[in-house]
């Protein structure tokens, strides 16, 4: 297949625009009929050929200006109008198409989920629609008319306001729509259906009341209150924080069951995949609550970061993403836990976005290549994005950068812009210099900070040396220096902080890293200090100090920065990790260091002093955690290690961990912070107990006494890890009370993948014949497929290549009906650089199986072309 590449250097300002396209739907399941009439207006003079996107219609007509037009061709994705008969500056297009919503299972363009009609237009949707100038430079104001059945679709929704309505006699009734606001294709929605609606309302800041309407399946009512009340905080702290209010009369979301990301920002009309909206105590856990949150603020502050002011091309995407997820990190840190909320980003990062930078897959946070886009919303691209916007905060401070923010929205409001605008912004709004810190946009790859300390007692000095230095990535050989913000603090022996001077006085403890190597002088010094070094993970880098089990204690003990004493205590548990490994590999017994348990166990018993923090620092991390900190990695070797930690950190603490398991008592469920702090430790000590004597009673005593879906959960999470006996019946009790809903099945499709039993795998293509279970929803698919793969390493990387054959069996039914689950489902098969020489080979020969299938698409072909070079 000749999948072609695009670049970022080849951008050219398109010849055409269109300032006003009219569209009207004509909806039916089998035969859906769009009229898209356009307002063209030529932007070059010169100009003779306009070139339109589109696939995947029946192109039914074409008319300009009125009359029949037959200057064309069509080729499979285009169709390119000659104009050298037309001299005009202005125009108008008229194309008919003809669509099969119930057969799109890409769930790009329109679609069905379920009995209801949406779209999804991003990032290059639109042109499976109509014939259509489908790029984000190209604004333009939209009316859309849709027409369907009454009874089964009461609702019809686009964006903007609704500005007519009628009956037709045959049953038919119609709607039109009108956004105010000129808007990239890619912002269109549509959604017909038949729904329970929440509404509610909101008054801006400036007193303008707006309608807010959230639309669920028929009978979740009782599961949609969480996201109406998200969304009202989220337009409130947008107005309080970033001073930006919302700019409609009305805010539509739409939850659906078929969507193949989180949730999609169209203008007015946000549609969502519902595992985003729906939640209430018996069927979503903390952690949905968390995430629904954060996706429907998410959404909702694209519309100034992304709407208003949006991407000029798709390689300038981290412009809205990683600015937005900065904006939703910050809602979540100030509504919030700011500890834990960095802390889950941290992990994020360093596994997913790390693993990223380091595979085949390598690119800057903006891309410079790019094959098909839809590869590209990535954590690199939204993670890594939003790390290098809070770089900036760093160094700008609060103040000067929402300076930055308003000048950066009131140059680029109502324009596609890139991300060098936004820069640019920042930077004449700070007055602080940004050249180097630019790079950070065209290279990939994570730095690497060496640290080296000296402590000159004559003189009362301490220097800290610090070098950089980025490992070449796969698509970008040499690399170069970058501006990297390192947050200090230097603490001495009895763990108080020392006040930060130089020469001539006190010195901010923000770091600037600019060159290869730089020394940093601290003085009035009066002893060897320790250093915290990179605290609140001030950069997206690794670093390197040779940390002593002591001075980790230190810090895990008395750092003031929360991140600090976490990341110590991960230290503290990968260096056992990694000594254990070690010892496997050569035969020897595994020991675990007294040193260490006596650490956890002092933080357990000091666990009042901040519950939220001892839970996350208690918490074993994942395989996959464990997995980042090796160039080559040993699944099952990290497995048994692993394995290995938690019985014997469980067996030494058990005591106490069934003292504070004891202890914390929450009668009631509430998604509050001060009772979430309390049920994630409680649950950690379950896990810990699990392994024990006792594990199988309490287990099974918590299962059953549990009155919300996180103590559900981590009951049976907490059965299914330990294998203990009362899994089965906890499960199958599971399975009777939710087979009728998919979306809390999930969480148990996710368990089954995880299991540690040697016959996981089995387990899991029987359960791919499970009732609940759908090949075509996403959500199934990466519930069930997407954990065994991604969270059961020791099982999906077995030596006999099961897991491989297992993942590209899959791929190739998932590679023709939704290319970008499969292109995501891949993900863990492309990183074979990484694994033993008998991996790799196994790995290396099912992507070649799948380079070879018949209809690859580009996006399968675009990661295991790159994997394979
Ligand atoms: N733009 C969406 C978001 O980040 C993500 C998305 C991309 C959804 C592509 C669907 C398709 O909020
Ligand atoms: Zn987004």
């Amino acid at each position: 297949m000749p999948a072609k590449a695009k670049y970022r250097k080849d951008y050219k300002k398109p010849d055409y625009t269109v300032t006003d396209i009219f569209l009207d739907f004509q909806l039916d399941p089998q035969q859906t009929q769009v009229t898209a009439k356009t307002a063209v207006q030529r932007l070059n003079p010169e100009a003779q050929q306009l070139r339109l996107d589109g696939h995947g219609f029946q192109f039914a007509s074409i008319e300009v200006n009125g009359e029949p037009f037959s200057a064309y061709r069509q080729d499979a994705e285009s169709l390119s109008l000659d104009l050298s008969g037309l001299n005009q500056e202005r125009f108008e297009l008229e194309i008919v198409t003809l669509l099969k919503p119930a057969e799109n299972t890409s769930l790009q363009g329109l679609y069905q989920s379920g009995s209801a009609f949406c779209t999804q237009c991003e990032a290059e949707g639109f042109r499976q629609i109509t014939y259509m100038l489908d790029r984000p430079d190209v604004l333009a104001r939209y009316t859309t008319r849709i027409t369907a059945d009454k009874s089964a679709y009461p609702y019809l929704l686009s964006n903007g306001n609704r500005i007519a309505g009628g009956e037709l006699d045959n049953g038919r009734h119609w709607v039109e729509w009108q956004d105010p606001f000129p808007k990239p294709s890619y912002l269109f929605a549509l959604v017909a259906g038949d729904f329970d609606l929440l509404q509610d309302r909101f008054v801006t800041k400036s007193g303008r009341e707006v309608a807010l309407e959230l639309y669920v399946d028929k009978g979740s009512l009782d599961r949609a209150d969480w996201a109406m009340q998200s969304l009202k905080k989220s337009m409130k702290w947008d107005e309080e924080r970033f001073g930006l209010e919302y700019d409609l009369d009305i805010y539509m979301i739409v939850a659906v069951d078929f969507f193949n990301m989180g949730a999609m920002e169209n203008k007015g009309l946000n549609v969502f995949n519902s595992k985003f909206v729906l939640a209430n105590p018996a069927t979503a856990t903390d952690e949905d609550y968390h995430n629904v949150e954060a996706v429907i603020a998410h959404e909702y502050f694209h519309n100034w970061t992304g709407n208003r002011v949006t991407c000029r091309d798709w390689f300038q995407l981290s412009l809205k993403e990683g600015l937005t997820v900065f904006r939703d990190q910050e809602f979540s840190s100030d509504t919030g836990s700011r500890a834990v909320q960095r802390i889950n980003n941290v992990k994020l990062l360093r596994t997913v976005q790390f693993a990223e930078d380091a595979g085949p897959m390598a690119h800057p946070i903006r891309p410079e290549k790019v094959i098909e886009m839809n590869n590209f919303y990535t954590v690199t691209v939204y993670e890594k994005g939003a790390e290098v916007i809070r770089m900036l905060h760093t160094l700008l401070g609060e103040v000067r950068f929402q300076q930055g923010m308003q000048l950066y929205i009131a140059e680029n409001d109502g324009k596609a812009a890139t991300c060098e605008d936004f820069i640019s912004a920042m930077e004449r709004a700070s007055a602080v210099d940004l050249t180097v810190f630019r790079r950070w946009y065209s290279q990939s790859g994570t730095p690497e900070l060496t640290v080296n300390d000296e402590y000159d007692e004559r003189n009362k000095i301490y220097r800290l040396s610090v070098s950089q230095a980025t490992p070449p990535t796969h698509d970008q050989l040499d690399k170069i220096n970058l501006h990297i913000p390192l947050k200090i603090e230097l603490y001495d022996g009895q763990g108080h902080q020392l006040d930060l001077q130089d020469e001539h006085g006190p010195v901010s403890n923000v770091l600037n890293i600019l060159q290869d190597n730089q020394v940093f002088e601290f003085h009035h010094v009066y002893a060897r200090p320790i250093p915290a070094l990179l605290c609140d993970f001030s950069a997206p880098v690794k670093l390197d100090y040779d940390y002593s089990d002591e001075q980790l204690l230190l810090l895990l003990k008395h750092a003031e920065n929360d991140f600090v004493r976490w990341d110590a205590a991960q230290t503290l548990l990968a260096n056992e990790l990694r000594r254990n490994l070690q010892r496997q590999q050569n035969g020897e017994e595994m020991l675990i260091s007294p040193l260490l348990l006596d650490t956890f166990g002092a933080i357990l018993e000091d666990y009042q002093q901040d519950i939220e923090l001892t839970a996350l620092m208690l918490t074993l991390p994942k395989e996959t955690e464990f997995a980042e900190r090796f160039n080559v990695i040993d699944p099952s070797g990290i497995h048994a290690v692993r394995q290995f930690l938690q019985k014997n950190i469980a067996e030494y603490l058990k005591t106490m961990l069934l003292k504070v398991y004891h202890r914390i008592d929450l009668p009631q469920y509430r998604p509050e912070r001060q009772d979430i702090a309390q049920r994630s430790l409680r649950n950690v000590c379950l896990s810990y107990l699990a392994v024990t004597e006792f594990g199988n009673a309490l287990v099974n005593t918590h299962y059953l006494h549990a009155n919300n879906m996180t103590d559900t959960l981590a009951a049976l999470s907490a059965a299914t890890l330990a294998a203990l006996p009362c899994r089965d019946a906890l499960l199958a009790d599971f399975e009777q009370k939710w087979a009728h809903d998919g979306l809390v099945m999930d969480k148990w499709f996710a368990l089954q993948a995880t299991r540690p039993d040697e016959d996981v795998l089995q387990n899991v293509i029987k359960l791919m014949d499970h009732p609940s279970f759908a090949f075509n929803n996403p959500n199934r698919l990466r519930a069930l497929v997407g954990s065994f793969v991604n969270q059961n390493p020791n099982a999906f990387h077995a030596v006999d290549g099961s897991g491989y054959r297992f993942l590209v069996e899959v791929l190739i039914k998932v590679n023709s009906s939704n290319p970008q689950i499969a292109s995501r489902l891949i993900e863990p098969l492309i990183r074979l650089g990484r694994y033993d020489a008998q991996r790799q080979t196994l790995m290396k020969r099912g992507l070649e199986r799948l380079a070879k299938i018949e209809n690859l698409s580009k996006d399968l072909f675009e990661k295991i072309e790159k994997a394979l070079d």
